[in-house]
This record gives structure tokens, C-alpha cells and sequence, in this order.
């Protein structure tokens, strides 16, 4: 979703801002611009299409001369990608200049009544309503700050929002409600973003900003206000992780990267939890006496992390025998939940700052339910308004098709699961042991899968040329293959559905014809013979075949198909653990053979900031 930065200091802005926003490109964006304040106002260049363009058009900016300015990347949602629609939005006096992130949803309303005091617009955005607004209270009051503060009592919606104004050349406005910003602390400069990775070149000292707060940003320091406009001070973070990290590393596609790294990933999300053979989650508050009481489980998330909970509904249910609701956020937020006291919400969110699921998480936690959630993003929006947070410690996930993320949210919630089922009482002794040390195997398990991947590029030829593929598998394996196929359309565009194996003859069926790719999900063992009657099913309808099974099952079932890729053996609730790899890396082959854009597909945006 789109992408903030600002900077205040004493050099120049522009190159700073355009770098910024190189790193904040994972995001997803169609546009991009920046506005400088310089010795003769506010001076904007922006333009449709990659970043590459708007650097090119300002010769890295040197065409923007200035020490203080704001930029922007724009995944657009009112009006279409061009230049026009693209931020920053300057007013109508050309003195403020807005980029925002989120949508302001009474922007017509807003508009109408501008249009009527003689204001023009010059965009079909809702951020242009922030910029004409502001510029219509500050011609009133002559007041800058009372002018925002008016503004913002006038708008309604999700905003996280960067403001200049010409008048005040030393200062950036900042403010948000629903949608991230962060402040980074510098020696002399000071700087603004959507998330750290457009700042950790500059600095390590974060604060992040809260619903309702205001800062002011100038080379002196930031001063921060709360909703009631009283200055207050914010606990800093220190951002400990690498620079390289962010980057690609010798890697083609941080996809890839991110794929290679989740052994390490899982590695760290569990080695450090388990202790002596023990579960340890030292960074749970919640009792045993309060886990016991648990009256329902929810799980909650969206896309990829939905996934997550669908494999954790099997596993929890097996552990804790107890049901677990799993649920899109988009459709629990309206749902009217019955959800309350004593009720437990998992809440599995990569960025932490999916606007669904923050919208869900705050639903249920007014209905009285406990939070508890699974976050990669430190100090995100979820992860603050949780009453506990289990961190993933994957690293930053840059690429917008999630993999490690997946991986390690997917380790965290099986660490949950035991440990609730032991302290619950609800899991044996034999369980509970084989799958911790099937957890800490996990790890060089996922390197022998690795390894394999010049036969997965050769099987990703099978497919290629194919407009539909579809991914069948039972219980385990059908959780799994619903991110499978998400994987295969997000980032190759070839149309996929994930089917439940038994529900095929249903109607679905009637699809497969003779040549269709169909990747059949065999690992879970005591339904593998079912798996078999149901590749045997698609086979006689002509499809193709690919099958992922375990090892000890690999020759069997080379046997019916025209490729196989098998993991290594596991207990039963790991599986999807090593199944995911090598259907992360078909979905990367098939897309590279595509000549996709893989780390930036189009439509799509990193973290989902919108409605
Ligand atoms: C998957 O590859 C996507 N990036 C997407 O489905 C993602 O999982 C979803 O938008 C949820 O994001 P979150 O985990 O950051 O909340």
C-alpha cells in the first residue's frame, strides 16, 4: 500500500526521499512523487509508473533543491494511476503540500461543500480533500496547527498523513489514524516513514506513532502531541536488525531470498522457545489457570496468514480438542462475532498493520475477548493493541508474496498449540515430545528441500503455458494447498483454485480437461490412500499431474503421476511446514519463466492498509 517518507535536516531532501521510497517500493505502488520546500516554496515532481521514472525526471532529485520535503508511493484507490492522481497534493494557495496513506471516507461530502467556497480540484483523489481543506482553515485562522486540528475533526476514514506547508519552511506535520507512521530520530535531520525499512540507512532511534497523535518534525527535533493536542513524550525503539537484511543479497527476487532464509527463520522462531525439551513461552503473560478457562478459540487473519489459521484449526482441534473458528477479518469485523469474555482471538498478522484484521482485533477486544497475537512487524498497530504478542523473529519480509512470514507464523501457533495442549492437559506425553523434537528438526529438513530446487524448476515447465491449475489435497494438505494456490496467482497470474479432494465431484470436475495442470497434495499419511483414488480420478479425465507426498511415499506415487516432489518425513501437524517450500518455489519458477514481476505483482501491495 502506498508509501510515506519525509525528511528535515540539512542537506538535501530530494535524493534522501527518493531512496526512501526505493526501499518502501515492496509495498506495492502504481505511482510515485515528492515535494520539496525550498528557498521559492514547494516545488513537486511526480509521475505514474516505477520510481525509476520520477529519479530520472529529477535527475535523482538534484532538479528538487531543498533541505526539507515529503514523498510518496501510491497504490491508487480513488482515481486511476497517473500523474495527476499521483501525491503530493498541493492546495489551492500552493503552499501545503499532503501525501497520505489510508482513504478519507467522507471525502465527497468534503469536496461538495469545498467546491461550493469556490475551490477547484485538480485530481479525482480523496487526499486532494486534506490538501483544499487545510488550505481553506489556515486561510481563516492564519493559524497552521488549529487549521490541521480543524481538518482533522472534519475528516473521517484511515489516514496516516505527511503535510508541508511553505509558510513554516522548516517543518513536517504528521499524523495518523489507522494506518502506520513512524518518526526516526537523526543527529541535526529527522524523518518520517510508513515503516522502518525506508529509514534504517539513516537511523535506528524509532518512535511510532498512535491513532490521534500529531508530530511535528523539524532539524531541531520532534515535537509530539496527543489527540488532545497536549505534548507528551513516546517510548523509542531501537531498531536492531541488519541493513542487509533488506536487501537482496546476491538473490535474483527477495522472494527467493526470503524462501532460502526459512530455515534460519523457523530456526529462530522456535530454537530460542523450547528449552530442555520444553515449550517456553517466556513472552506469554497469559496464566495456566487462564489458558484452562479458555471458553472458544478464535482465529483471525487475512490472505496468507488466513492460511495459517487454516492449518491451526486442524492442529489445534487435534491438540486441544476443542473447535476453533478461523475467520477472514474482512468478514468478522461485520459479522456481528459472537465473541466475549473468556474467549481467546489469535490475531496472525505478517505487518501487523492489515487493516482488516486490525479492525477485527479491536471488535473483539470491545466485546470483552482476549488478544493474543502473532505479529512479525515489532512495535506494529496489532502487535501494540494485543494483550500478548508472540513475535515471529522472521527479519523483514520485503517481498509481497509472504514465505517466511508463512513459515514462522505457522512454527509459532504449532508452539502454541502444544503449549496449550500440555497445559490444558489435553495432550499426551509421547505427542508432546515427538513434536517438539520434530520441530527442532525442521529446520535442516527444509535445506534437503532446498536442495531439490533444479528438479522444481523442471517441473515448473509443466505449467507454465497453462491459464488454470488446480491444487487438490485432504485436511493437512488442503490447508496447505490454499496457499499454494495463492502463491501460484499472486505472483505467476496464472488463475489456481485449491480444492478439498473429496469435494471435487461435486462440480468442480467438470473443469479438468485433458491437459489440465493439477498439483495433488499427498502428504498427510493416514489419507494418502484417498489422495491416490483422487489423483487417479483427475487422471482419467485427462489432467496433468504434479504430486507432493512424503518420501516414504514418493515411489508409490511416481507410479500414477508425471512428476513428484516429495519432503521428508515428519509428524503429522509439521507437514505443511516442509509442504510449503517446494510449492513456494514451483509458484517462483513457474512466475520467472513467465517473466512476472515477482517481488512486486501487479494489484497487490505488501502491507493492506485499505478496506
Ligand atoms: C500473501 O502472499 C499476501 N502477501 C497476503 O495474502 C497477506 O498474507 C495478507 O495481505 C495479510 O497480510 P498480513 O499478514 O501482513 O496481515
Amino acid at each position: 500500500m502506498c508509501g510515506i517518507v519525509g525528511f528535515v535536516g540539512k542537506q538535501d531532501a530530494a535524493p534522501i526521499l527518493l531512496d526512501g521510497l526505493r526501499r518502501l517500493e515492496y509495498r506495492g505502488y502504481d505511482s510515485a512523487g515528492i515535494a520539496v520546500c525550498g528557498e521559492e516554496g514547494i516545488a513537486i515532481a511526480k509521475s505514474r509508473g516505477r520510481l525509476q521514472v520520477l529519479s530520472d525526471a529529477t535527475r535523482g532529485g538534484a532538479d528538487l533543491p531543498g533541505v526539507m520535503g515529503i514523498g510518496h508511493t501510491r497504490w491508487a484507490t480513488h482515481g486511476e494511476p497517473n500523474d495527476i492522481n499521483a501525491h503530493p497534493h498541493l492546495s489551492r494557495s500552493g503552499k501545503i503540500a499532503v501525501v497520505h496513506n489510508g482513504i478519507i471516507e467522507n471525502y465527497m461530502e468534503l469536496k461538495i461543500s469545498l467546491l461550493e467556497k469556490g475551490y477547484t480540484f485538480r485530481s479525482e483523489t480523496d487526499t486532494e480533500v486534506v490538501a483544499q481543506l487545510l488550505d481553506y482553515y489556515y486561510e481563516g485562522c492564519g493559524d497552521f496547527f488549529e487549521a490541521l486540528n480543524c481538518t482533522l475533526n472534519a475528516v473521517d476514514g484511515a489516514y496516516a498523513l505527511g503535510i508541508i506547508c511553505a509558510d513554516y519552511p522548516d517543518r513536517i506535520y504528521a499524523t495518523r489514524k489507522d494506518a502506520p507512521l513512524l518518526l526516526g530520530y537523526g543527529e541535526g535531520e529527522n524523518y518520517l516513514a510508513s515503516d522502518v525499512t525506508a529509514l534504517i540507512r539513516y537511523t535506528r532511534d524509532i518512535v511510532y506513532m498512535d491513532d490521534g497523535e500529531v508530530a511535528v518534525l523539524s532539524d531541531k527535533g520532534i515535537r509530539l502531541y496527543d489527540r488532545m493536542l497536549r505534548p507528551m513524550e513516546k517510548e523509542h525503539h531501537h531498531i536492531d536488525w541488519e541493513i542487509d537484511a533488506a536487501e537482496k543479497g546476491g538473490y535474483a527476487h527477495f522472494m527467493l531470498k526470503e524462501i532460502m532464509e526459512q530455515p534460519r527463520a523457523v530456526r529462530e522462531a522456535t530454537a530460542a522457545r523450547i528449552q530442555d525439551g520444553r515449550i517456553v513461552l517466556s513472552d506469554l503473560s497469559m496464566t495456566p489457570e487462564q489458558i484452562r478457562a479458555i471458553r472458544k478459540l478464535y482465529i483471525v487473519a487475512c490472505g496468507s496468514s488466513y492460511h495459517v489459521g487454516m492449518v491451526g484449526k486442524y492442529n489445534l482441534e487435534r491438540l486441544l480438542r476443542r473447535n476453533v473458528e478461523v475467520c477472514l477479518a474482512s468478514e468478522f469485523r461485520y459479522s456481528d462475532p459472537i465473541v466475549g469474555e473468556g474467549d481467546l482471538v489469535i490475531i496472525i498478522s505478517q505487518s501487523g498493520e492489515t487493516l482488516d484484521t486490525m479492525a477485527a482485533l479491536r471488535e473483539a477486544k470491545k466485546r470483552g475477548a482476549r488478544i493474543l497475537s502473532i505479529v512479525n512487524v515489532v512495535g506494529s498497530s496489532i502487535a501494540r493493541e494485543s494483550h500478548d504478542v508472540l513475535y515471529t523473529w522472521a527479519g523483514p519480509e520485503i517481498a509481497v508474496a509472504t514465505t517466511k512470514a508463512y513459515s514462522t507464523q505457522m512454527a509459532v501457533l504449532n508452539l502454541l498449540g502444544l503449549y496449550f495442549g500440555d497445559v490444558m492437559g489435553t495432550v499426551d506425553y509421547e505427542t508432546y515430545e515427538n513434536a517438539v523434537r520434530g520441530i527442532l528438526a525442521l529446520p535442516e529438513q527444509m535445506e534437503t528441500i532446498l536442495a531439490k530446487k533444479d528438479r522444481i524448476r523442471e517441473m515448473a515447465k509443466l505449467c507454465v503455458d497453462h491459464d488454470d491449475v488446480f491444487f487438490i489435497g485432504r485436511n493437512l494438505d488442503y490447508a496447505l494447498s490454499l496457499e499454494g494456490s495463492l502463491k501460484l496467482k499472486e505472483i505467476s497470474y496464472i488463475h489456481s483454485e485449491a480444492y478439498a479432494s473429496g469435494e471435487l465431484k461435486h462440480g468442480t470436475i467438470s473443469l479438468i480437461e485433458d491437459g489440465t495442470p493439477v498439483i495433488a497434495l499427498g502428504t498427510y499419511a493416514p489419507l494418502f490412500d484417498k489422495a491416490m483414488s483422487n489423483v487417479v480420478e483427475v487422471q482419467a479425465r485427462g489432467a496433468k499431474l504434479i504430486a507432493l507426498t512424503t518420501d516414504s511415499h514418493a515411489a508409490a506415487m511416481a507410479e500414477r503421476v508425471d512428476a513428484v516432489i516429495s519432503i521428508p518425513d515428519t509428524e503429522a501437524m509439521l507437514l505443511p511446514q516442509l509442504g510449503v517450500v517446494p510449492l513456494q518455489m514451483l509458484a517462483y519458477y513457474i512466475a520467472l519463466e513467465r517473466g512476472c514481476d515477482i517481488d512486486k505483482p501487479r494489484n497487490l501491495a505488501k502491507s493492506v492498509t485499505v478496506e
